[in-house]
């Protein structure tokens, strides 16, 4: 199984970004636990960030022809960004939304997510585990 991780923006500031909220985990320890728990399950990851919408689509272009799964949180992006929406529909891989965060409780604007319907599913609001999760469900 072959995924591609993506974080959308402002997840490079993980760990220094409102921790109350986001928790205290550098983006580059999360990269390396995704690493790690998805090389146990046999998987192979390619993981990257970036804050812009452009080269979001232009990864999930880019490595449509290696991913088998992706696990895409998009950050603010997931709220109105039907770009990256289309993006997800048009590559056809099987993807899972992922938010740190269960943003169906916190303020109105975060509660509707416009790429979910590209989705085969959505883990918030667990955390790290959010992400471990979305692996989990790609391998099996
Ligand atoms: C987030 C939730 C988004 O609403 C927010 O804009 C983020 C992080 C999360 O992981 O909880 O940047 O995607």
């Amino acid at each position: 199984m072959k995924i591609l991780v993506l974080h959308g923006p402002n997840l490079n500031l993980l760990g220094e970004r409102e921790p109350k909220i986001y928790g205290t985990m550098s983006l580059a320890r999360l990269n390396a636990l995704l690493r790690a728990h998805a090389e146990k399950r046999g998987a192979k990851t390619r993981i990257f960030q970036d804050n812009c919408e452009g080269t979001l689509i232009d990864l999930l272009h880019k490595h449509r022809r290696w991913a088998q799964g992706v696990v895409f949180n998009p950050g603010a992006y997931a709220h109105y960004s039907y770009a990256l929406r289309d993006a997800v529909a048009a590559i056809g891989i099987p993807t899972i939304e992922v938010h740190l965060t269960d943003v169906k409780k916190r303020e109105p604007f975060r509660r509707r997510s416009v790429i979910a319907p590209a989705c085969v599913a959505a883990i918030c609001g667990e955390g790290v585990s959010s992400y471990l999760k979305a692996i989990d469900r790609l391998v099996v």
